[in-house]
C-alpha cells in the first residue's frame, strides 16, 4: 500500500501540453496558427445563433447533435451515421485511445506528431513509438518498421502541424495497405483546408472502404 492514491501507469509520463507561442520577436503581428483556431473570427452567422442560445443555457444541449449532423453530413456529403463530435479533436483522440490502447499495446506518431496524440496513448497505458521524419515530413516506411504485433493505431496529422508537410494521397493509401487490418489509422485533417497540393487525399475514401479508418477535423 501507499500513503497516497496513485495514477494507473502511463499517466505520470504525460508531459503537459505545451500551447504554441503566441507572440514572436521582431514581428508585430504574427498570425497565430498553431492552435488550429479561425484567425479571421467567427461567422457573424454562429454569433447571432450563439446569442440566440442565451436563454437555454440552462438546458444539457443535444447529445447526438443532430442539427450538427444534419447540417455537416450535408455540406460534405457525408452519410450521417459516421460522424462522431467532441468538443475538439483531442476529445475523440482521447477516446480513440481509451477504446482501442490495453497497457503494453503502443501507438505509432511522426517524431515530431501532435502533442495530443501522445497524451491520448499514455492516458490509455499505451506506449508511444516515433517514427522517424525526413526533411520533416511523415515517411511511411519509417512508420511501418515501428508496426508490431502490438500496435493498435497509427496517428498521421495530414498536413502535419507544426511541421506544415504533408504526405500525398497515395503515400497514405500504400501506409494503410500495408498496415495490419486490426490497426488503426487516424488521419487528422485538423488543417486540411490548407493542402492545395493536387496530390493531398483527405480520406474519406478509405473510411468508407475500410472498418480500421478515422478521419478527424
Ligand atoms: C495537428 C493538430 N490536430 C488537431 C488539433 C486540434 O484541433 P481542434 O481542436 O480544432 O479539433 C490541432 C490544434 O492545435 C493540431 O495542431
Amino acid at each position: 500500500m501507499t500513503d497516497r492514491p496513485q495514477p494507473k501507469p502511463g499517466i505520470l509520463d504525460i508531459s503537459p501540453y505545451k500551447p504554441g507561442k503566441a507572440a514572436v520577436e521582431g514581428v508585430a503581428h504574427p498570425l497565430k496558427l498553431s492552435a488550429n483556431e479561425n484567425i479571421l473570427g467567427s461567422s457573424p452567422e454562429a454569433k447571432t445563433a450563439f446569442a440566440s442560445a442565451i436563454d437555454e443555457l440552462h438546458l444539457y444541449p443535444d447529445g447526438r447533435c443532430n442539427a450538427l449532423r444534419e447540417a455537416i453530413s450535408a455540406k460534405y456529403g457525408l452519410e450521417p451515421e459516421r460522424l462522431l463530435f467532441g468538443c475538439g479533436s483531442d476529445e475523440i483522440f482521447q477516446l480513440i485511445g481509451q477504446t482501442f490502447l490495453q497497457p503494453g499495446d503502443n501507438a505509432i506518431q511522426g517524431e515530431h506528431g501532435f502533442g495530443a496524440f501522445a497524451i491520448a496513448t499514455r492516458a490509455a497505458g499505451g506506449e508511444v513509438r516515433m517514427a522517424r521524419e525526413i526533411d520533416l515530413r511523415i515517411d511511411v516506411d519509417e512508420l511501418l518498421a515501428c508496426v508490431d504485433e502490438r500496435t493498435r493505431i497509427v496517428w498521421v496529422a495530414n498536413p502535419a502541424n507544426p511541421t506544415g508537410t504533408l504526405v500525398k494521397g497515395s503515400e497514405i493509401r500504400r501506409l494503410h495497405a500495408a498496415l495490419p487490418a486490426d490497426v488503426v489509422l487516424v488521419l487528422d485533417g485538423a488543417y486540411a483546408e490548407f493542402a492545395e497540393d493536387p496530390d493531398f487525399e483527405d480520406g474519406v475514401d478509405l473510411v468508407r472502404n475500410f472498418s480500421n479508418v478515422i478521419m478527424t477535423r
